[in-house]
């Protein structure tokens, strides 16, 4: 395969996890759009937004796709809850929404072993109202851009995995 497939969802729904596992499983290299600009920046998305505003996080990220665009290939790309309001998204390659109710996404990040970290890092789920706001305005944007929607709600991550394979066959 030479197109990239873009994973986007919504803070916490398991994209970087279901990178990780798609890599293994289909041999592809993967990369996430979050550690490329936390390491360009060399500080974490969190001091990102203290330091300089969310304004400028969604511009690095807009950097982020233009050289995704023009770079890469054959690539799993995890992405930030945000970066799926990029310009020309689809040009990037294939785009995969990872589909969750919010509870979904909270109970799981709640059960993780380091749950209180994944918590603290993302500074849009300090306020839960706001975030699940947030949540109810995004969910139609996440499916409107993409090519594939995939339910990962109490799905196995093998299923998830094998749901992906044969979609993009
Ligand atoms: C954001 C999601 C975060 C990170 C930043 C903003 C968002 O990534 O990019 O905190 O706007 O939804 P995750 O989806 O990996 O939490």
């Amino acid at each position: 395969m030479t197109t990239n497939l873009i994973l986007i969802g919504f803070m916490g729904v398991g994209k970087g996890t279901v990178a990780r596992a798609l890599a293994r499983k289909s041999g592809m290299f993967g990369v996430d759009s979050d550690d490329l600009i936390e390491s360009i920046e060399n500080r974490k998305v969190k001091t990102i937004f203290e330091e300089d505003g969310e304004d400028y996080f969604r511009d690095m990220e807009k950097k982020t796709a233009k050289w995704l665009s023009q770079n890469v290939t054959n690539t799993i790309i995890s992405t930030g809850g945000g970066f799926f309001k990029v310009d020309d998204l689809n040009k990037i390659g294939k785009v995969i929404y990872l589909k969750s109710s919010f509870e979904g996404i909270i109970e799981r990040l709640k059960v993780q072993p380091n749950a209180k970290q994944k918590f603290n890092k993302r500074p849009l789920l300090k306020d839960m109202a706001k975030a699940k706001e947030l949540f109810f305005e995004r969910a139609p944007q996440y499916e409107a851009k993409a090519d594939i929607i995939i339910n990962v709600e109490n799905q196995n991550l093998n299923k998830i995995i094998d749901n992906i394979l044969e979609e993009i066959k």
